[in-house]
């Protein structure tokens, strides 16, 4: 691998995606989390010399990663930074609006996770951000310093699936006055104070992951998304969708379910294989749910 980037990212769900979606070379593919440009680059493999990648991002980091990982396939592939949520406007605007693919890799990346300054880490130290695209929006610092106490336990309950999300609220509201809540580290600390550890499993895993999807809304962007993405199909084209928490992956299976344009391909979710699973921790919550345009 040439060039001066840090190409860290290993696509999830690879090969399952690549059968699942099969590039033909004249095929377009609308990759709404583009990342750092694993699975697209797979994709413009097969799709030369004619098919073209319209790449989306919410992380400028990424997509910079990204433009560098796919240069060499030149105007084939047209990067964007915004939010898949957006897709339409982009597809329309570079004719990218009779596809034959389209894939969401949700969520974070190793960047995110690996960056102290993004603030996704609790055992990185680091301000308390989380969010995907820093132009706007509130912290995860902010929530946690002025939504009220109700507010905070129903997110850690909703997103987190957090069993003592009203004592944790109640805490954070009660040591905040105090003193307020500015990094990684200091919150998980306060919360490990709070909640017994269990195993291997840091007790403020789940209030982390509740911040950063209530940070980056990630669950209304796939709702909103949703019913315009599968505008965007050519009959026969497929939508891939990759989550990595069960209340993604309801609402992808509902959606697929509901939708009578849709056929659903994947009765059950694609998992990855023993070997992936083995190499890339982070694949071991990944689920693929296909689905054709009838
Ligand atoms: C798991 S990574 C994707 C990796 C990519 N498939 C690859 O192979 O390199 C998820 C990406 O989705 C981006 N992301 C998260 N929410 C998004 C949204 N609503 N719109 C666009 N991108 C989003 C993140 O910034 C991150 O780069």
């Amino acid at each position: 691998m040439g060039g001066n980037y840090m190409y860290q990212h290993i696509p999830v769900l690879l090969n399952e995606v690549m059968t699942h979606l099969d590039p033909k070379p004249n095929h377009l593919l609308i990759d709404g989390t583009v990342g750092q440009g694993g699975h697209a680059k797979a994709f413009l493999q097969r799709a030369l010399p004619d098919g073209r990648l319209l790449g989306i991002d919410r992380d400028p980091s990424n997509l910079a990663i990204a433009h560098e990982h796919l240069a060499s396939f030149g105007d084939n592939v047209i990067l964007v930074q915004d939010t898949y949520a957006n897709a339409k406007a982009h597809a329309y605007a570079h004719g990218f609006t009779s596809v034959h693919a389209i894939l969401l890799d949700i969520g974070f990346s190793s960047l995110h996770v690996d960056d102290p300054s993004r603030g996704f880490s609790f055992s990185l130290e680091g301000p308390l951000d989380m969010r995907y695209d820093r132009s706007g929006g509130l912290t995860a610092g902010e929530m946690v310093n002025t939504w009220s106490e109700d507010e905070l336990a129903k997110m850690f309950r909703v997103y987190g699936e957090e069993r003592n999300a009203r004592f944790i609220a109640e805490k954070i509201v009660e040591q905040r006055g105090n003193e307020p809540f500015v990094t990684t580290k200091q919150l998980a600390a306060f919360i490990e104070a709070l909640i017994p550890r269990r195993g291997k499993t840091h007790p403020a895993t789940k209030v982390f992951q509740a911040l950063r999807i209530s940070v980056n809304d990630e669950l209304g962007e796939l709702e909103r998304a949703l019913p315009e993405l599968i505008e965007l199909l050519a009959p026969g084209g497929r939508i891939a969708i990759i989550s990595f928490h069960s209340l993604e992956d309801r609402i992808v299976k509902q959606f697929f379910k509901e939708h009578p344009v849709l056929t659903v391909v994947t009765k059950r979710p694609v998992t990855g294989s023993r070997e992936e699973l083995r190499a890339n921790p982070r694949a071991r919550s990944a689920k693929l749910r296909v689905a054709q345009h009838n």
